[in-house]
């Protein structure tokens, strides 16, 4: 984006203090009280992490908060909880009863509020539907739902009864559900006929119906009825998900899970291979998002939050599903597009239901300013006190455009650094205390010791870029990749012994805050979502008619990062704009939508090294930048650049 001229609202070096107003009332209340805890959690972390905990209900105590052998960890020993209790049955059982947990609105306009005394019951009544189906603790199920409460109430009654669930995002296409079914074992599915996308129904159960053809493991496919859209149904293996509840009990008695026991796998995107299946347990978990909303979204009874990511994410499984509720929170969840029927629908949501807390990502908020200010003017915004951005750094312009046109210029906003590793924020301002500038995450969260490193080990000095790394554990870190503890060790754990690599350049400036660069391996960021290069290669190269593919990314000034792809074909194909929309529809089928290349190159040959490495740099730089000036002393065709440069020459 340009460079605008310094005028306050262009001001990309403003330092934003917190209002006194908020500082005030906020439970960490200036930066002096930041450090202090800061400094205590991490000179003694097992007292900060007990004394977090405890906030949480737990059948049995703990004996240890600790057990540290690298990289393995195991937090809160001997103790004993149920996640589904402390996120639903607490708060059921005392005053929040009536209030509401979840407000939902379906895109086409259906509203539903769900009572806390109400989610229970539905929980309850889920987890009695999966016992008589078979499920017991440690089976892993695959949930493939729309944004519908139903989603949250399967990830619940699964944690209800320590079965391990597994969300595939509902943009992911049938290969994406082969894969994570082969991975995680998974017997039975919970889906719906379909959900409501900008005005069309997306079709969730055929997707199912195609993996299931390749996958035969699955006995039992449980289905909500959410569109009415045709589908089949077979009688030996599926079941309507509201007759399963119609004939279940209400009543179900949580049980206690020892703190390791496994809660979730979430699948995402890595340098090498097949997507990582992420394992998180349950008492660390737990306790990492429910402290993260307490500090850093500062939430209170009395607030109205909203968290606009999708449950497939881990966005949506750490801040719409067990931190706020395990914080008893009233939310918003919505099920459709931001621009459904136009882009004036979050702002009207806001204001009808009166949100305080809003949670969304850099690439909404750019489409929102492309779609004009007039959207959100039209509509007050004056619940608001508190913004939060997570995904991917977040541009000084859409900072800026964030804090005046939504946040109306009182709002904090929290810039949440974390990955779906890391289970819940480990680097954001809290939002009564730091000083914010756009673009920095600031500092770490209570217990996070992060520090940038250069290759040698050594800590980087302000201003110098270096590789983002965790020196201690914290409770709700990844735990291992399912089913490939040597993958885990290798992934994580071994560019510095002992140290957990991120995978993000960073760098920190003279006043320590911490500024994400972008990630540093071979994954990108597109609208704030991790997708693997390989990944999309092998979705290429899966097509009958291409011989090889490379896949970088280029700047993008909605998306963050755009995918751009070079394949080479196979003797006998010919390069032509039907050839290249069916690739990119084909990436679509076998991955999703949004692994789609924004740019398809047809190339005479790919760069390589003479040991026949694919060189990723050349084509990232000719892609950015039209030409290669790099270092090309490696390649081992020179021509193969010459004629990729004629090809795609395009200005900067
Ligand atoms: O590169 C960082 C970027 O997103 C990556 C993690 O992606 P994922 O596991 O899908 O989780 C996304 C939601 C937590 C990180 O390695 N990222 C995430 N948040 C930020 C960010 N980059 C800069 N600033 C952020 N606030």
């Amino acid at each position: 984006m340009s460079a605008k001229k310094a005028t306050p609202d262009h001001d990309h070096d403003a330092i934003h203090k917190p209002s006194k107003e908020f500082s005030v009332k906020a439970r960490i209340p200036s930066m002096a009280a930041y450090k202090k805890l800061y400094k205590e959690s991490i000179d003694k972390p097992d007292k900060f992490w007990a004394r977090e905990a405890k906030e949480l209900v737990w059948q049995k105590p703990w004996s240890k908060v600790l057990n540290w052998k690298a990289p393995n960890a195991t937090w809160f020993e001997g103790g004993k909880l149920n996640v589904c209790e402390n996120c639903v049955d607490r708060h059921a059982a005392g005053p929040r009863k009536n209030k509401a947990a979840i407000i939902w609105e379906g895109e086409p306009g259906d509203k539903r509020t769900i009572t806390y005394g109400q989610l229970q019951k539905e929980v309850c009544r889920f987890a009695n539907v999966l016992v008589k189906n078979g499920v017991k603790a440690k089976d892993r199920v695959l949930i493939y739902m729309p944004m519908v409460p139903e989603a949250a109430i399967a990830m619940l009654a699964c944690a209800r009864i320590g079965a391990v669930h597994t969300v595939v995002f509902g943009g992911f296409a049938s290969e994406a559900i082969v894969d994570r079914l082969e991975d995680s074992g998974a017997t039975v599915i919970l889906t719906a006929d379909g959900g409501w996308r900008r005005g069309k129904v997306v079709p969730l159960k055929p997707v199912v119906d195609e993996a299931l053809v390749k996958y035969k493991s699955v006995r039992r496919v449980i289905v909500l009825n959410r569109c009415g859209n045709e589908i089949s149904m077979d009688a030996d293996r599926d079941a309507w998900w509201h007759e399963e509840v119609a004939a279940a009990s209400s009543k179900h008695v949580a049980k206690a899970f020892d703190s390791e026991h496994p809660l979730f796998v979430l699948y995402t995107s890595g340098s090498t291979g097949k997507p990582k299946g992420i394992l998180h347990t349950s008492g660390g978990y737990l306790t990492g998002t429910y402290s993260t909303c307490k500090y850093i979204f500062d939430m209170r009874d009395e607030d109205v939050y909203w968290c606009t990511a999708d449950v497939g994410w881990i966005t949506g499984h750490s801040y719409i599903v067990y931190g706020p509720l395990a914080n008893g929170v009233t939310q918003v969840m919505y099920e459709g597009a931001p621009n459904a029927p136009d882009f004036g629908r979050f702002w009207k949501m806001i204001e009808e239901h009166g949100v305080t807390i809003f949670y969304t990502a850099p690439t909404a908020i750019r489409a929102f300013i492309k779609a004009g200010d007039h959207f959100p003017a039209a509509h007050d915004l004056s619940s608001l006190r508190l913004l939060g951005s997570v995904g991917e750094p977040i541009n000084p312009e859409a900072w800026n455009w964030y804090h005046k046109h939504i946040g109306g210029g009182r709002c904090p906003i929290v810039d949440t650094w974390w990955q779906t590793e890391t289970g819940a924020i480990l680097i954001s301002p809290l939002p009564g205390a730091t000083p914010c500038k756009a673009g920095t995450a600031t500092h770490p969260f209570f217990g996070i010791d992060a520090a940038i490193l250069d290759d040698a080990g050594n800590e980087c000095k302000p201003g110098q870029d270096g590789r983002l790394v965790i020196r201690k554990p914290w409770p709700s870190m990844i735990r291992t990749i399912y089913g490939d503890k040597e993958r885990y060790k290798k992934t994580y754990w071994s560019d510095y012994p002992g140290l957990y690599t991120a995978g993000d350049g960073a760098r920190r400036d003279k006043a320590g805050n911490f500024w994400i660069i972008g990630r540093l391996d071979d994954v990108l960021n597109v609208s704030g979502h991790r997708l693997g290069t390989a990944e999309i290669e092998s979705a290429l190269v899966s097509h009958p008619a291409v011989a090889e593919a490379a896949v970088v990314g280029r700047p993008d000034d909605m998306k963050g990062q755009a995918v751009a792809a070079f394949v080479t074909l196979k003797g006998g194909f010919n390069e032509s704009p039907e050839l290249q929309a069916e690739l990119r529809n084909h990436v679509g089928k076998v991955i999703g939508a949004i692994a789609k290349p924004d740019d398809l190159h047809f190339a005479p040959g790919l760069p390589k090294t003479r040991s026949g490495k694919i060189m990723r740099r050349l084509l990232k730089e000719l892609v950015c930048t039209g030409k290669i000036s790099g270092n090309i002393t490696t390649l081992e065709d020179f021509t193969v650049i010459e004629s990729l440069q004629r090809k795609i020459a395009k200005p900067v």
